[in-house]
This record gives C-alpha cells, sequence and structure tokens, in this order.
C-alpha cells in the first residue's frame, strides 16, 4: 500500500464512531476561547529533530536551531537575554524547543520570526493537556486539563472527555494561519512501534485539511473527515490556503472494547 495507514486503509473515519453532536458547539467555542489564552508558535524545529520528508529539507524555510547554530556569538547573547531563564550565552546549547531542555520563551520566538527569519508553521498552538515530552505523549498518568482550558473551553473540554480513550496523554490545538503551511513530516518513526500509535484528529471546519503523502511524496491524499485516526508514521502536512485554520489532536490509550469494535465494523466495510 502507499500509506502505512491502519488496517489497510489510508486512515480510519471516526464519524459514526463517535458521537459528533457536540462539533458544532466546539467549533464556535474555539475562536472565542482562544481569545482568553495565550496560544504559542509551535513546530520551528521540525528540521532540526529530524522528522521532516525529505523534498521538505531544502524548501528554504528557516529551522529554529539551525539558525541557533550559525548565530553569531552577539546575536546569540541577545536571544539568550530574551528568555525567561536567566542563560549564559557562552554555556548554553544552542538548542531550543521541541525535544530539548530548554523551551522558548514567547519573546525568543517573536525575534526568531523577526529577526532572523525563521518559520514557525502553527503560530496558534494551545494544549488543552500538557505532555511533557514527546514521547509521554500517551500517557496519562498525573495529568489534567488545564484549569484556564476548563474556563475557557468548556464544551470543548466536555467533548474531548467524552472520546473512547482510557486514558489521554496529550491534547493540542494547531492553528495554521492565512499563507502558512505546515510542512510533510511524521509523529513516529516507521517501524518504531508494534502498532499504531493512538490519537483522534478533529478537524470541524471543511477548510483545514490534512494531507498524507507517500515516502516518495507522489501520492498525496488530503483527508476529507471531521473526525479521524490516521497512522502517524505517514509524512503529513496542511497546505497553504487564504484563511486561518485549526485543528485538534488528542493522543492517548484507546478504550480497548472500542477499539475492537471500530476494528470488526472497519474490516466488514471493506
Ligand atoms: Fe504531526
Amino acid at each position: 500500500m502507499t500509506f502505512h495507514g491502519i488496517w489497510g486503509l489510508p486512515f480510519v473515519d471516526l464519524e459514526g464512531s463517535v458521537d459528533a453532536t457536540a462539533l458544532p458547539a466546539v467549533h464556535a467555542e474555539i475562536p472565542l476561547g482562544l481569545l482568553e489564552v495565550a496560544p504559542r508558535y509551535t513546530g520551528g524545529s521540525l528540521k532540526w529533530m529530524g522528522v521532516c520528508a525529505p523534498w521538505v529539507m531544502d524548501d528554504g524555510f528557516k529551522d529554529v536551531n539551525f539558525v541557533l547554530e550559525a548565530m553569531r556569538d552577539e546575536d546569540f547573547a541577545t536571544f539568550c537575554a530574551l528568555g525567561d531563564a536567566k542563560l549564559d550565552p557562552r554555556t548554553t546549547p544552542r538548542t531550543f524547543g521541541d525535544e530539548t531542555e530548554r523551551p522558548l520563551s514567547r519573546k525568543q520566538e517573536r525575534w526568531l520570526e523577526m529577526a532572523h527569519g525563521v518559520y514557525f508553521p502553527w503560530k496558534t498552538c494551545y494544549h488543552f493537556l500538557e505532555n511533557d515530552r514527546w514521547d509521554d505523549k500517551h500517557s496519562g498518568a498525573g495529568k489534567t486539563f488545564a484549569p484556564e482550558a476548563e474556563a475557557a473551553f468548556p464544551k470543548t473540554l466536555a467533548f474531548l472527555r467524552s472520546l473512547p480513550f482510557r486514558e489521554i496523554g496529550r491534547a493540542v490545538l494547531f492553528g495554521v494561519h492565512s499563507s502558512d503551511h505546515a510542512p510533510f513530516h511524521r509523529d513516529s518513526e516507521p517501524g518504531s512501534t508494534l502498532s499504531v500509535p493512538q490519537s483522534i484528529s478533529i478537524y470541524p471546519d471543511a477548510r483545514k485539511k490534512l494531507t498524507l503523502a507517500s515516502e516518495d511524496g507522489e501520492t498525496r491524499l488530503a483527508i476529507d473527515a471531521r473526525l479521524f485516526w490516521f497512522n502517524d508514521m505517514d509524512y503529513h502536512g496542511v497546505d497553504a490556503a487564504p484563511e486561518f485554520r485549526w485543528s485538534i489532536r488528542v493522543d492517548g490509550v484507546f478504550e480497548p472494547a472500542w477499539l475492537r469494535d471500530l476494528e470488526r465494523r472497519v474490516r466488514r466495510r471493506r
């Protein structure tokens, strides 16, 4: 098959397997809730993380950590001074953001973008439920929804809690701004896990579509579904469009009975 996929399909459409009646209310709540919280940039170091598709690597969009590596010492000192924590530019490693111990401050994100042309694909990223590390995104141990999120997104959180997860390890809103794109990348290395990492993607707005790409980039499939599970070992990205678009991704562990029933239904349909 062209895609790694799930059970022989490129993705699993969850419409009909999950109660979606709350989606219009979620859709209306999100833009208002986002006004009450402080979303952040993310995705600026996907190339450095080694997860981008090969054809993305030389697309000209600048990566946080490649820029920091090549930066003059005085500029790196400026960058360090913009951090939330006190950093000594002489001893601080020049790697920041996801997969490092050094999160970017809001000022550092904006400065890298404006002074050094770094590209952040998701300029509105908000964690309803935070994961500390990438490899921790499927475990719900010790995690709760942020109190601030409870206040700003009550309907959304009620919907997320209704999803068929035994535990939720991460729930994140990804907003792509007008004219921006999300580069093709994969979240899991093929063969790194025996089973497909479990997640539900929520795209209530038909204007935002996640596109899957084959290993060579030749075959593409724009997922036309409001609720779906895809194999994040497949390259995926979002094409640029004239308007702001958002989606929510929830990672965790599915209810085993629900998963068995889903598999039975999917295989019967094929
Ligand atoms: Fe991804």
